[in-house]
């Protein structure tokens, strides 16, 4: 499954710029399931149907193949570009770092002259992509055009670095799960969403299409792990989290027990996770029509939303054996 999450974390896709994720994980995902569409925003939906026709439910499984990048504002005479947030985005963080273009140009992220760092906002910063001037930067690099974080994968054993594993390890866990899943009295739409970082969209417009029984989101989560970091119970190598809370989100109480009562009777290593800040495409899933009840498997994942996301491999292969115990379970919500 190594093999799988570094194809898809190293691929290009910004919020709005999913064209090339969503071709990797269509070519990963299609031998796994019956049925493949993109809908008109570009989520993927991949339907895997019931294998045997009685009382099943039909659920939908979300991640989002997007990944937080920045968009370029304004071409100088000189051919440096000036950039916007596409999702969440730190000035410290991205200052000194590469970004990649769609068509795979190169920019380095550079700071005008600042007497004190606590100055260095998102407007100190510019991206050099090498050029001579204004009309060369202007080719492939013009204002509008999108770039995310150029980083390669890298594989520590029990542990797991890249940029984006937000959210293509959830990605990976899904259509891990799909291959996986033998039998099941269920109808199971993996759905990989568009924009999520941008404010839950695709997983808006699909869940209302799939008009679903229940919602279960895959995403990353933050930990309290690390050095004087955020006071929060989830930690790094913990076991699967399953979300009680989040700011988009409480889960409904039957699928959080769910969740906890499959990963007990499987003896999967779980963990309870309450998220302060932060929201996943369950969200906008239980909001869907008359409601839907939802709730998430998080991946727990450190420094979120940098270029080296840190992820445990046995946690990975926890969601994925929580995730594939839920769907081939006859569910009585
Ligand atoms: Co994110
Ligand atoms: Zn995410």
């Amino acid at each position: 499954m190594k093999d799988l999450i570094k194809r898809l974390v190293e691929t290009y896709g910004p919020s709005g710029s999913e064209d090339q994720i969503r071709q990797v994980i269509l070519e990963e995902v299609r031998p796994y399931v019956d049925e493949t569409r993109a809908d008109p925003l570009g989520n993927l939906i991949a339907v895997k149907h019931a294998t045997k026709k009685n009382g099943g439910k039909k659920i939908m499984v979300a991640g989002h193949m997007d990944e937080i990048g920045v968009m370029v504002t304004h071409v100088d005479e000189k051919g440096f570009l000036r950039f916007g947030a596409i999702g969440g985005l730190s000035p410290t963080i991205l200052l000194g770092e590469r970004v990649v273009f769609a068509d795979g140009t190169i920019g380095i992220v550079g700071a005008e002259r600042i007497e004190d760092p606590k100055d260095l906002r998102l407007d100190k910063l510019f991206i050099d992509v090498g050029a001579k001037d204004k009309a060369q930067a202007e080719k492939v690099t013009g204002v509008g055009r999108s770039a995310g974080y150029f980083r390669e994968f890298d594989d520590l054993g029990n542990r797991l670095v890249s940029k984006a594993m937000d959210d293509r390890v959830g990605c990976a866990v899904m259509i891990q799960a799909a291959k996986e899943l033998k039998k099941s009295p269920n109808e199971a739409y993996f759905v990989f969403t568009v924009q999520e970082e941008v404010g839950l969209r695709g997983a808006r417009t699909s869940a209302f299409a799939v008009d679903p029984d229940i919602g279960i989101a895959l995403d990353v989560t933050r930990t309290g792990d690390t050095p004087k970091g955020l006071p929060m119970a989830v930690e790094l190598g913990g076991g699967a989290a399953i979300k009680v809370k989040d700011s988009s989100l409480v889960a409904h109480p039957k699928v959080k027990d769910l969740m906890a009562q499959v990963a007990q009777a499987d003896k999967i290593p779980y963990q309870f996770e309450v998220l302060e800040a932060g929201g996943t495409d369950a969200g906008a899933i239980h909001l869907s029509r008359a409601g839907v009840p939802s709730g998430t498997i998080s991946i727990p994942t450190r420094y979120i939303h940098t270029p080296s996301e840190v992820v445990d491999y046995g946690d990975v292969q926890a969601c994925v054996r929580l995730l594939k115990g839920i769907l081939e379970r006859q569910i009585d919500i």
